[in-house]
C-alpha cells in the first residue's frame, strides 16, 4: 500500500527522518506541496544531510519526484541538487514539467508583503517567495518548467509580469525586473535539468503499480484552508491535496507525525505555548532552532486539541511520536487537552483572533510524572512505564494508534509496533 507522511502541528515534527526510514520499503518518494521553505536534516551512520527541495528518500537512493502542486526556485534546486549529486552515487530525481517557478520578483514581493504588515500581524514567512509563487499560479501568471523550452513564451509571459509587478517593486526601492537577466539565467538552468523534467504522464506509467511514499511539507495546522489564516503558508499541506499536487490518482495509507510536545515557527496562534524556563529548556535540549531561517521556534506542550483536529483533517491512519526523548529529564511533563473546557469539534482552527483570545488554565491540561533517560530502545516493552502512560494516553484521546516511537536522529533510535 502507498503512505504518505503528514506533519500534524506547525511542521518540523521529522518528517525527513520517517521518510527515510520508511522509503526503505517503496520505489518513489514524491513531494507534492510547498518549495524550499521546508527544512529537513536527516542523520544516517553519523552523516548529517540538509534537504529543502529534494525528498529524503534520496538518501536511500529511491527515485524521487517534484510534482506539480510543488513550487519551485531554479537557483535553490540547482544548489541543493549540486550538492546531492556530490554526496549520492547518480540520484534518480524527476520534475513535474507543470511546476511552478519561484522567480526573484517572487522573494522581493515577499519581502514587501510582511513590510507593511504591523507588527504583531507580521507572518514571518520563511522568505522564499513561497506565498507570492503561489498567487501568481492562481493569477495565472506562473512560469512553469514546460515553458523553459522557448525563449519566445518565457519573454511574452515576463513582459505581462513586469508590467504588473514593476510598479509595486519601484515603489519600494526594489530593483525592477530585469527580462533579459531572467531569460539567460532560466535558459541556462533548463540546459542544466532539463533531462529530469518529465510529463504528469510518464511518472505515471512508469510508476504504474510501484510503491509509492508521500512526503508532506509544513504541517495541517500551517494549511492554506485548514490553518490559522492568515498565519499559514500558501500551500494546502493536508493529505487530501496529494492527489492534485502529485497528479497521481491512486490509495494510500496516511502516517500522521508529531513531536510529543509542539513548536511553532513564525508568528500566530500557539494555545498551548511556553512562556517559562520549561519552554526554554524545551528549545535547548530539542535543539528547536528553524532550519531554514535559524530562527529560535516557540516551544510549548503538546496539544491534543489541534491534533485531533489535524487526525481528522488528514483522515489519519496511524501515528507516529517523535522527540519524546527530549522531554526525558522533566520533573512533570504536561498535555493540553482541552481549550477553556471546549472540545476540538467547537474550536474554528482556521480563525487565528479566536485561537489568540484563548487563555488556558490548569484543567486544560493533564500531567505526567518524568520517566527519565530511555535506556533500551529495543522495542516498545522494554520502554519506561510512565512514557508508555503517556502513549496510552494520546492514543486513547485521538482513538488511533501509535505505530512508530522515534526517540533520536538516527535510524536506529526508532521502535516499530
Ligand atoms: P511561508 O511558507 O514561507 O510563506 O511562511 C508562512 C508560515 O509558515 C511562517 O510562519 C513560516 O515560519 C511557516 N513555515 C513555512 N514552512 C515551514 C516549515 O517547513 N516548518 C515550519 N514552519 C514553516
Amino acid at each position: 500500500m502507498n503512505k504518505a507522511v503528514i506533519g500534524l502541528q506547525w511542521g518540523d515534527e521529522g518528517k525527513g527522518k520517517i521518510v527515510d526510514y520508511l522509503s526503505e520499503e517503496f520505489d518513489l518518494v514524491v513531494r507534492y506541496q510547498g518549495g524550499n521553505n521546508a527544512g529537513h536534516t536527516v542523520i544516517v551512520d553519523g552523516t548529517t544531510y540538509k534537504l529543502n527541495l529534494i525528498p529524503s528518500g534520496i538518501i536511500r537512493g529511491k527515485v524521487c519526484y517534484l510534482g506539480q502542486g510543488v513550487v519551485l526556485d531554479p537557483i535553490h534546486f540547482y544548489n541543493e541538487y549540486g550538492q546531492i549529486i556530490k554526496t549520492i552515487e547518480s540520484p534518480k530525481i524527476f520534475l513535474s514539467s507543470n511546476i511552478s517557478l519561484i522567480l526573484e520578483y517572487h522573494k522581493q514581493l515577499d519581502k514587501i508583503n510582511e513590510l507593511i504588515l504591523k507588527n504583531e500581524k507580521k507572518i514571518g514567512t520563511t522568505s522564499k517567495g513561497i506565498g507570492p509563487a503561489y498567487q501568481d499560479k492562481v493569477g495565472r501568471k506562473s512560469i512553469k518548467l514546460y515553458d523553459l523550452k522557448s525563449k519566445n513564451i518565457i519573454e511574452e509571459k515576463l513582459e505581462t509580469i513586469k508590467k504588473f509587478y514593476d510598479p509595486i517593486l519601484e515603489s519600494f526601492d526594489e530593483s525592477k525586473i530585469n527580462i533579459d537577466k531572467t531569460i539567460q539565467d532560466l535558459l541556462s538552468f533548463y540546459e542544466s535539468v532539463k533531462e529530469l523534467i518529465v510529463d504528469n504522464s510518464f511518472i505515471k506509467k512508469e510508476f504504474k503499480n510501484k510503491k509509492i511514499l508521500f512526503e508532506g511539507a509544513q504541517g495541517a495546522l500551517l494549511d492554506l484552508d485548514h490553518g490559522s489564516y492568515p498565519f499559514v503558508t500558501s500551500s494546502n499541506t493536508v493529505s487530501s491535496n496529494i492527489v492534485i499536487g502529485s497528479a497521481m490518482q491512486v490509495d494510500y495509507k496516511t502516517v500522521g507525525i508529531f513531536k510529543a510536545y509542539a513548536t511553532r515557527v513564525g508568528n500566530g496562534p500557539f494555545p498551548s505555548e511556553l512562556f517559562d524556563n520549561v519552554g526554554d529548556y524545551i528549545a535547548e535540549k530539542g535543539v528547536e532552532i528553524g532550519t531554514v531561517t535559524k530562527r529560535k521556534r516557540r516551544c510549548g506542550w503538546l496539544d491534543l486539541v489541534s491534533l485531533k483536529y489535524s487526525c481528522e483533517i488528514n483522515r489519519v491512519d496511524e501515528l507516529c511520536i517523535t522527540k519524546a526523548d527530549v522531554l526525558n529529564n522533566l520533573s512533570e511533563i504536561k498535555v493540553c487537552k482541552s481549550y477553556n473546557s471546549k472540545k476540538y469539534e467547537e474550536v474554528n482552527f482556521s480563525d487565528s483572533v479566536i485561537l489568540e483570545s484563548l487563555s488556558l488554565d490548569d484543567n486544560d491540561f493533564e500531567s505526567f510524572s518524568s520517566w527519565g533517560e530511555i535506556k533500551d530502545l529495543s522495542n516498545f516493552e522494554n520502554l519506561p512505564e510512565n512514557l508508555k502512560k503517556f502513549i496510552s494516553y494520546i492514543e486513547e484521546y485521538l482513538s488511533i494508534p501509535i505505530k512508530i516511537i522515534s526517540l533520536g536522529p538516527e535510524r536506529n533510535q526508532t521502535i516499530i509496533r
